[in-house]
């Protein structure tokens, strides 16, 4: 696992906008796993600017996200669907039809999980997977002790993230408990991975998913298992590592060695 700290959420935002903007002119038809939450905001402004003034296309480009909540509307204000409509796709040249959010309103949603792996597997595979963490360690819905060979399924959400998303619903709206959700596997198919975390209420879930055992208990450490999982964090998300200065000590390391050699072969496929 490669762990960049970075002094604020801004410069992290534009380090893992970076990422995926060389992802994307490597291979313009790159199929990417997307993120909802307040984490990739940055980093969807970030390709939004990116588009409009340095003409970043998205035209190839093929989008899984991770989840979608089980009983809203698709067009449902917070809906997942609606989430990156509104603060990504409306805003570059994406072909919608190229975007797939797991159907949080299918007649069973059993059927689902399957089938979107099925539509995963025919664009590919996921080249690039950005995620972000929750409180309690999950990464898409997996929440704590989520098989760690878990594919698309449907999960109930633990009152932690239920009391942590609270905020987006009105206090006497239908807040769901179940959503749809790529498993930890799917996650760990994906050729790349970039994990984004960033204030204190961060910090013990990315201590548990860098330094921590590898657990269920904590679906985020699987991530240690995957080959090329980068993980960028600002101070405050970094502030329980134990091995804080290491991780900093290596990025300088790593950014010497690109200088004196050729480029690391950060581009998935
Ligand atoms: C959302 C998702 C979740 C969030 C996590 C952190 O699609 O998969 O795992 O990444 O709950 O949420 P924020 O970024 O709102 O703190």
């Amino acid at each position: 696992m490669e762990v960049l700290i970075f002094p604020n959420a801004q410069s992290l935002a534009s380090k893992s906008a970076d990422l995926v903007e060389s992802q994307i002119n490597a291979f313009p038809d790159s199929v990417i796993g997307l993120a909802t939450g307040s984490t990739p905001l940055g980093l969807y402004q970030e390709l939004i600017r990116r588009h409009l003034e340095h003409e970043l296309s998205f035209k190839q480009v093929k989008t899984f996200n991770l989840d979608e909540y089980v009983g809203i509307p698709g067009d449902h204000p917070q809906s997942y669907r609606t989430f990156m409509d509104e603060n990504l796709f409306d805003q570059i040249d994406i072909e919608k039809s190229n975007t797939k959010v797991p159907d949080g309103m299918a007649e069973n949603p059993l059927d689902v999980g399957p089938a979107y792996e099925k539509l995963i597997e025919k664009a590919g595979g996921i080249d690039l997977q950005v995620l972000g963490v929750g409180t309690d360690g999950h990464i898409g819905f997996n929440e704590p002790t989520s098989s760690l060979g878990s594919i698309t399924r449907v999960k109930t959400l633990t009152q932690q993230t239920i009391e942590d998303n609270s905020r987006f619903f009105k206090p006497d709206e239908f807040q769901p408990k179940l959503a749809i959700t790529m498993g930890i596997k799917t996650i760990l198919d994906a050729r790349r991975i970039l994990l984004l975390a960033h204030g204190e209420n961060k910090a013990q879930a990315v201590c548990d998913m860098v330094e921590g055992p590898l657990s269920a208990f904590c679906p985020a450490s699987a991530l240690q298992l995957h080959q090329r999982t980068t993980v960028l964090i600002d101070e405050d998300a970094a502030s329980k590592l134990r091995l804080k200065g290491y991780y900093k000590f290596v990025g300088e390391m790593q950014d010497d060695l690109v200088k004196k050699h050729k480029p690391s072969d950060w581009i998935a496929r």
